[in-house]
């Protein structure tokens, strides 16, 4: 039997699935979570079953307000509070010291923990209602694209699965994952806040190790979309393009602005990403979401300038390519 729609400002429903132990997908700034009760096994549980990820991979902790940090986290450094009076609510996650509060579930059994507080009304209503932190991977399948609407997350679930309906996502990829536990921040994930804006308040930022800690995003094939993505340069993308259709292929191609004026493009094979970063961010999974649906099978990305958040959007493309 399929579940019914949660209307955006009815909580009740998706607070009894939690207390229930069943996963509830919620929006966030960023993209859609799939939420469990930290003190749920049986929640933490259904979320890596749902999704198909494996046990050993960690969840990011949402929390209602940054005071709730001292809760989750151990020898928190001045530099925590600083980024988190500054950025939360929003899309920056911490990874810190975790505390026994935290259970082994949600860390994969590693000595940290990713904490952030977003900024979305209902998820800040669901966390502050639930009265416990919401352990929440991103609400897709491993290795595929995060959701930005709601209707991704069912495209991805079914009907079967509490979605709280918040319209789409306004910033659009995940959040930047700063790592605070090692003797130097550490830039996991970039993200929605960029390196630039970070790096006058931290120093220079170290670069992900590959391998460790575990960052599923940090697996060769990752934000993935169905349609197979392969990388082309600013000046190949057209006849590529050309070429592919001529032989009756479903293809399309994403560019950034500075390839091509969104104006000086008609073709709906062609997604044009704006100059405005904050607006690519928010156009780049809506766009591989809808080629998928259009039924695609090959997109053609050529990657934007790496500096603020063309590194983001790079980093996401280069790992749909399984180039990360
Ligand atoms: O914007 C976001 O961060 C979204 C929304 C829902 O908040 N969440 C999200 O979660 O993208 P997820 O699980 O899809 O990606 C979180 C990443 C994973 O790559 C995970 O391995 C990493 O964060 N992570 C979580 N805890 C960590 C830790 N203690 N150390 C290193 N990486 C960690
Ligand atoms: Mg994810």
């Amino acid at each position: 039997m399929s579940r019914p729609r949660i209307p955006g400002a009815d909580l009740e429903l998706a607070l009894a699935c939690l207390a229930r132990g069943e996963p509830v997908a919620f929006p966030t700034e960023t993209v859609y979570g799939l939420g469990a009760r930290i003190d749920s096994p049986r929640g933490l549980e259904r979320v890596f079953h749902l999704k198909g990820r494996p046990r050993a991979h960690p969840l990011i902790l949402h929390l209602a307000a940054a005071r709730d940090l001292e809760r989750h986290a151990r020898n928190i450094p001045p530099l925590a509070w600083l980024l988190a009076e500054r950025y939360w609510p929003g899309p920056l996650t911490l990874v810190l010291e975790r505390s026994d509060a935290v259970p082994d579930a949600v860390t994969g059994g590693q000595p940290t923990v990713g904490v952030r507080v977003p900024a979305h009304a209902l998820a800040q209503q669901l966390i502050a209602r639930a009265g416990v932190a919401l352990a929440a991977p991103s609400a897709n399948r491993f290795q595929q694209l995060s959701p930005t609407s709601a209707e991704h997350v069912r495209a991805a679930f079914g009907d079967e699965l509490c979605v709280l309906d918040g319209g789409p996502c306004r910033g659009g990829i995940e959040s930047t994952i700063l790592d605070l536990s090692g003797s130097a921040p550490r830039l996991l994930r970039p993200g929605l806040v960029t390196r630039e804006e970070l790096e006058p308040l931290c120093g220079p930022l170290l670069e992900a190790d590959a391998g460790a800690p575990r960052v599923s995003g940090s697996h060769p094939l990752h934000y993935a979309p169905r349609a197979r993505v392969e990388l082309a340069a600013a000046g190949e993308w057209r006849r590529a393009l050309e070429q592919a259709r001529a032989r009756g292929e479903r293809i399309a191609a994403l560019v950034p602005h500075e390839v091509v004026a969104a104006a000086a493009t008609s073709d709906p094979d062609v997604v044009v990403l704006p100059a405005d970063g904050a607006a690519a961010a928010r156009a780049l999974y809506a766009a591989l979401h809808a080629f998928d649906a259009r039924g695609c099978e090959r997109i053609l990305a050529v990657l934007p300038a790496e500096r603020a958040l063309g590194s983001a959007i790079a980093d996401r493309l280069r790992r749909a390519a399984g180039r990360g």
